[in-house]
């Protein structure tokens, strides 16, 4: 079945809630709560270690229940069935999106064209688990007979991303090994990387799904290039490994056919890091820490698929950010871990939604006429109060935002641990409930001054208190995440599996690239013809 087309804006739950809205955009949180003591209750999802609450919200119940049709009305439950199920969801690109198949026990089953994937994945998870503990172990040796010291993941996107940010949230989970991460193509990162290297006992991973992206085969040469300096041909194989589709271009780069670990077209870039992707992930924390992460995002998957939709969280999610996003007009949100493990998270999160959901056609092909996905930023707490915090509170914007925490501390330092969850739920209430003009002066505040220390409050936010950071509980908040834009999508009656948008910049740099060999040049606007030409010199 493919997926429902359905323009959102024409069903009866989206006048129902354009009409609420009209009604109720002024009512003050302070209020809802005031009216009802059982609300924060009402709005809490408790599943395994997570405990959701999205009371914090501009919603009611009538709210909630129109979101609730509208999910129903744009045929969620169908869609997801068809995810699961391996249609060919991706139309643009013709490709089913099983990146939860990835991550399901081994006895489950996945088809694409007829054919059960499970089979397949295990035999490269094996692989991944062999490789990792004969490096992780120090059985794998380099040229000069010396165990690996130093992992360098070449990718970019998705190929980068997923990968650091996992290692970096997982940090405390690390074993001996030292991963380090080239992505940009500009020279100045892979040389900074190179100071820290020895040859002797460094790995290079080559990640590109594609093996064609300009910026992670630049980067392999110049490694190779410089490993060469130190070692000879042969010595390639034992130090290059490889993450790609593209098996020939793969072996033409040079590495060997046992060090490459395959990956499908069915698995997204920007979903990757469950697949071979995830390689230095698995290297950096062991393999047993990375199938648990998977079991997590497993988790996930499960209550995403079964759960009913006003306990699920994933959806319940997705709605509340469909409500700002296009009846309150919020144009971005936040994500805030109460964590320094997740200073990463938003930035990977950047590309799985706006690379998704950055679409202005619909799936018939139309332009759209409302808005789809938002822009998403964010850093740790408590950092991010001490510095983009004051627009929250006082600014003009309105800026939803996930709070995420964390009951356990890692190191089990209490008194830190104190302080943070302190400062996590104290943000929420004040972004709930402001401080009026009484309360401003019953503080003794000097007349003038009243105006600017007053805060209207009201501004949304949804708590996500997890147990612990576990590898478990990542997979769970990671898989969380795409589920959230898979079900956006599906409102917003757009493709979120391409990314079109991303080519013609790149089509244009390898023009200009061209062009910076010749004399003059004068065959783009002026703008750029000066900028080029200033470049060349
Ligand atoms: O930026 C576009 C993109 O195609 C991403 O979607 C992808 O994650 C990234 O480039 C890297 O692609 P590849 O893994 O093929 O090198």
């Amino acid at each position: 079945m493919p997926l429902p087309n359905i323009n959102p804006t024409t069903t009866n739950s989206w006048k129902k809630l354009q009409e609420h809205y009209n009604k109720i955009n002024n009512s003050h949180m302070k209020d809802l709560f005031a009216q009802d003591s059982e609300r924060a209750n009402k709005f809490t999802i408790k599943w395994d270690d997570f405990y959701v609450d999205f009371s914090k919200n501009r919603i009611t119940e009538e709210t909630f229940k129109y979101l609730l049709e509208l999910a129903s009305e744009v045929k969620l439950k169908e869609a997801i069935e068809s995810q699961f199920s391996g249609e060919k969801i991706n139309k643009t690109e013709g490709r089913a999106v099983l990146h939860t198949a990835l991550r399901a026990p081994k006895d489950a089953e996945f088809y694409v064209d007829g054919v059960n994937v499970m089979p397949e994945i295990y035999q490269v998870k094996q692989k991944i688990e062999t490789f990792t503990n004969e490096v992780v172990n120090g059985e794998r040796k380099g040229f000069t007979g010396k165990s690996f010291t130093d992992i360098v993941n070449i990718g970019i996107g998705g190929s980068d991303l997923g990968p650091a940010m996992v290692v970096e949230s997982l940090q405390y989970y690390k074993n001996h090994l030292t991963t380090h991460f080239v992505s940009n193509v500009d020279g100045d990162h892979v040389n900074e990387v190179i100071k820290k290297l020895n040859p002797e006992t460094t790995l290079f991973v080559v990640v590109s799904k594609t093996f064609t992206t300009q910026e992670t085969l630049s980067n392999a040469n110049t490694l190779k290039k410089w490993f060469l300096k130190s070692a000879t041909e042969d010595a390639i194989a034992k130090h290059f490994v490889a993450v790609s589709t593209n098996i020939e271009s793969v072996k033409n780069f040079g590495i060997d056919k046992n060090n490459i670990f395959p990956m499908w077209d069915w698995v997204g870039g920007r979903f990757s890091l469950w697949s071979a992707v995830g390689l230095s992930i698995s290297l950096a924390v062991g393999y047993t820490n990375f199938d648990s992460l998977l079991k997590g995002a497993n988790k996930m998957d499960e209550h995403f698929k079964t759960e009913d939709f006003k306990t699920n969280i994933p959806v319940v999610l997705a709605l509340i950010s469909v409500w700002y996003n296009n009846f309150f007009k919020a144009e971005s949100e936040a994500v805030i871990g109460y964590s320094q493990y997740l200073n990463q998270f938003a930035t990977y999160l950047q590309q799985g939604i706006m690379e998704s959901n950055g679409k202005s056609v619909d799936r018939n092909g139309n332009p759209i006429d409302y808005e789809t996905g938002t822009l998403i930023w964010g850093e740790p707490g408590t950092n991010s109060q001490h510095a983009f915090f004051q627009l929250i509170h006082q600014g003009t914007k309105l800026i939803p935002a996930d709070f995420i925490g964390f009951v356990k501390s890692l190191h089990g330092n209490q008194d830190h641990q104190d302080k943070l969850t302190s400062n996590f739920l104290a943000q929420t209430e004040a972004l709930l409930n402001g401080k009026t003009e009484v309360e401003v002066i019953a503080e003794g505040t000097e007349k003038s001054i009243i105006p600017f220390k007053v805060f209207k409050g009201n501004k949304p936010t949804n708590t996500i208190f997890i147990n612990k950071l576990t590898p478990e509980s990542l997979g769970k908040l990671i898989a969380m995440y795409e589920h959230k834009i898979f079900v956006q999508g599906i409102i917003w009656n757009i493709f979120s599996y391409d990314q079109f948008g991303v080519e013609l910049g790149k089509q244009l740099a390898s023009k200009i690239l061209q062009e910076f060999n010749s004399t003059s040049v004068n065959n783009h606007d002026s703008s750029t013809n000066n900028l080029l030409n200033y470049y060349k010199g």
